[in-house]
């Protein structure tokens, strides 16, 4: 029989119970940035006058691109094209659902070409059930699953029209929300998917209906500051375990390790000078 004391011990010396995390492996899609540079501006990041280090955002990348794979999920390449500088952040490229791809159609004509390269990868690549869209939509730069719902961002780039021909090409539910902020022009610059049921985001980037709508949806999810907000936190992959993340999005980090993930800090400041991060040059594919 145990005395009062020893189950007084036994508590105190009890491990915090773990909180489970695990790492589904992913399939990535992403684009060398072989002519990367800032030759135009279409967000308040880019400022064509700054000189950009090509050589620096191919290193930033790749270790984007290794640290992938030594957590080990795949990442399949498509070949960038001279003129389209950029094509590195395939996020924008496709939303694939299920196997199912839904072709993005962009807003600028520095990227329209785009649109149609990163489709016919998907025709030459095995993927039978490819659409072209009706509307303007930049791709996983919107559209972010959530388990099986699809937050949809419109405000700056994807038209909300989109939303519900995302929704009928799909068959799951899309949730509209309105990005207020141009800094953070598409959705995956304001929040970031950890798990099937977890957001981080920066409240102050939606307008006052889409932030009530992302409170009853998730109560606890983190909530970025403006500082973490501006060094692109939020633009951080997670699959389920580890989080691909700004290392200057210190808070974040924090929060991130508090709940069990485990945050991976990098650095892709070049990028950032186009309005990019880590998560803007991955585009995950979904099958079925
Ligand atoms: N310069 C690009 C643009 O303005 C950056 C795209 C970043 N991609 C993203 N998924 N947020 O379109």
């Amino acid at each position: 029989m145990p005395t009062e004391n020893d189950t007084h011990e036994s508590v105190l010396v009890q491990p915090a119970p773990p909180l489970g995390r695990t790492a589904r492996p992913r399939r990535l899609l992403m684009c060398a940035p072989r002519y990367f540079d800032v030759t135009y501006s279409i967000n308040p990041w880019m400022a064509p006058e700054k000189p950009t280090d090509s050589a620096l955002a191919m290193t930033q990348w790749k270790r984007l691109r290794d640290v992938y794979r030594e957590l080990g999920h795949t990442v399949e390449t498509i070949d960038p094209l001279p003129g389209l500088p950029d094509m590195v952040f395939s996020a924008n490229g496709a939303t694939v659902v299920d196997g199912r791809v839904f072709g993005a159609r962009f807003r600028s004509v520095e990227r329209t070409a785009e649109g149609p390269a990163y489709l016919s990868w998907f025709r030459n690549n095995g993927f039978s059930d490819v659409h072209w869209p009706d509307h303007i939509n930049e791709g996983e730069g919107d559209y972010l699953l959530v388990g099986r719902n699809l937050l949809a961002g419109t405000g700056f780039r994807t038209d909300r029209r989109s939303h519900a021909e995302a929704q009928a090409f799909f068959g799951i539910p899309v949730i509209s929300l309105t990005l207020v902020d141009p800094r953070f022009y598409h959705l995956d610059t304001a929040l970031a998917v950890l798990s099937d049921d977890e957001v981080m985001y920066y409240p102050e980037a939606f307008s006052e209906s889409s932030r009530k709508i992302l409170q009853e949806l998730f109560p606890e999810a983190i909530l970025a500051t403006e500082d973490d907000a501006l060094v692109f936190g939020l633009n951080a992959f997670s699959d389920g375990q580890h989080v691909l993340i700004s290392s200057s999005a210190v808070r974040l980090t924090g929060e991130l390790e508090e709940r069990g993930y485990e945050p991976i800090g990098l650095d892709l400041s070049e990028l950032l000078k186009a309005g990019g991060g880590a998560k803007c040059c991955t585009l995950e594919l979904r099958s079925c």
